[in-house]
């Protein structure tokens, strides 16, 4: 049976589905955890990237390597970018870009496509999530039991859309730079890890989804609402994850 790998960027992204995998095996590559095990009766390897886009690149490029995944699944929070959402909110992957990547001057941002440098291919500026995987997703949404989120409104079944995931190496806490990030990009969130794990599974032509559950809005209150909610929209993208990794 093939092996699927699941990557998270920090612990509470990764404790849940950690602590749902049977007869696990760790494996220690260049200083990175590797978990092989069973999850929900399908094959699989957990690893944790830690935050941000090299450390994302390095622990997708050793985890493509050494145990050859057939398709590399990511959980984890972001920030909020389509007004529509809320915190706890899903957004599975579509496309994924970097919003830090290109030219910048005082008429603003200019998005530069990356390039592979030993085929001196130009990459695509927005990676696309695998197609089978994000009908997966969507599917196993429709019966699935999330955690209700907290608001101040209210208590509330978290909303799951599939939309535009945006990455640089910036936590976004400022309501002018999302907006830019929706103008720009299209974005409907916003993290620190996707468009690097994009860039390396199409350059090791691996097929890759992206989940995500809103932490915050990426506006003034981002670090306060991510202290609140991380915990319940880390444990929901899991969720999410472990029934695609069923579903496949
Ligand atoms: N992850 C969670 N919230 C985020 C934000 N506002 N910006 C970047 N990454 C995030």
């Amino acid at each position: 049976q093939s092996i699927t790998g699941i990557l998270g960027a920090f612990p509470p992204e990764l404790v849940l589905l950690e602590s749902e995998m049977t007869q696990k095996k760790d494996t220690i590559i260049s200083q990175i955890r590797f978990i092989k095990g069973e999850l929900r009766g399908r094959r699989v390897v957990l690893a944790e990237t830690g935050v941000g886009k090299v450390n994302a690149a390095i622990t997708t490029v050793l985890m493509i390597q050494h145990f050859k995944p057939r398709e590399i699944v990511f959980s984890g929070i972001a920030g909020g970018v389509d007004p529509a959402l809320a915190p706890g909110d899903l957004v599975i992957g579509t496309q994924i870009a970097y919003h830090d990547f290109g030219q910048i001057d005082d008429a603003g941002m200019h998005y530069w496509a990356t390039k592979n440098p030993f085929t001196q291919k130009e990459n695509p500026l927005k990676f696309h999530c695998d197609s089978a995987l994000i009908n997966k997703a969507l599917l196993a949404s429709k019966n699935l039991k999330l955690a209700k989120v907290e608001r101040d409104n209210g208590s509330f079944v978290p909303a799951v859309k599939t939309g535009i995931i945006v990455t640089g190496d910036q936590f976004v806490s400022s309501e002018k730079v999302t907006q830019r990030l929706l103008k720009d990009l299209n974005a409907a969130a916003t993290e620190m890890e996707g468009a690097a794990i994009a860039q390396t599974c199409y350059q090791q032509n691996t097929p890759f989804l992206i989940i995500r559950s809103l932490s915050d809005k990426a506006d003034g209150k981002a670090k306060a609402d991510m202290d609140q909610f991380y915990d319940v929209a880390a444990r929901n993208a899991a969720t999410l994850v472990m029934a695609v990794v069923e579903e496949r």
